[in-house]
């Protein structure tokens, strides 16, 4: 990045399970930029939770709210932007995100996003992974498979933890 592209910003995507928010907040508190998770203020304007919010009003009403959500944020700069697993799913959330900065996907093996999708903590919070996790995560990588090929930059986080993702991102940051 140069000097010119320092009023932009830098949106995470990648599927469920990669690292997004964490390496996102990391990231941000090194550059002293805002950090933005986009389901978390999905969440704040619904005042509801994803989990809800698919129960109630379905997938298609959070795939529209996150479209709001993605263009609101990505009006303003300076942002580290963490996005949902399925935000890269439309084409017009695609382009918002190329124009709105720099786009960077992380990737992981699927072994990987299992364990990491169904640790205790992170265990029953996703509801596209609802049912058998370790099937859906299967079904999802392969309807998925190119679906974040249109980043700027791919990092494989399978064994990297989110502060040495974070450490290589800034270093392409300050290239
Ligand atoms: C989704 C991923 C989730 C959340 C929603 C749908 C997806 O975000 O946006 O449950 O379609 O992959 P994370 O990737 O942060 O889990």
């Amino acid at each position: 990045m140069n000097g010119n592209d320092s009023s932009r910003n830098i949106i995470i995507v990648g599927f469920m399970g990669t690292g997004k928010s964490t390496v996102s907040r990391l990231l941000s508190e090194r550059l002293g930029w805002e950090s933005k998770d986009t389901d978390e203020e999905i969440e704040r304007l619904a005042g509801q939770s994803i989990k809800q919010l698919f129960s109630e009003d379905g997938e298609e009403s959070f795939r529209d709210l996150e479209s709001r959500v993605l263009k609101e944020v990505l009006s303003r700069g300076r942002q580290v932007v963490a996005t949902g697993g399925g935000a890269v799913l439309r084409e017009s959330n695609r382009r918002t995100m190329l124009s709105g900065g720099w786009v960077i996907a992380l990737t992981a093996d699927k072994e990987s996003l299992i364990r990491r999708v169904t640790s205790a903590a992170a265990a029953g919070m996703r509801p596209l992974l609802a049912g058998d996790a370790e099937e859906r995560v299967g079904t999802l990588l392969e309807t998925r498979r190119h679906a974040y090929d249109f980043a700027h930059v791919i990092v494989d986080t399978t064994l990297r933890s989110p502060s040495e993702v974070t450490d290589l991102l800034l270093r392409w940051v300050n290239r």
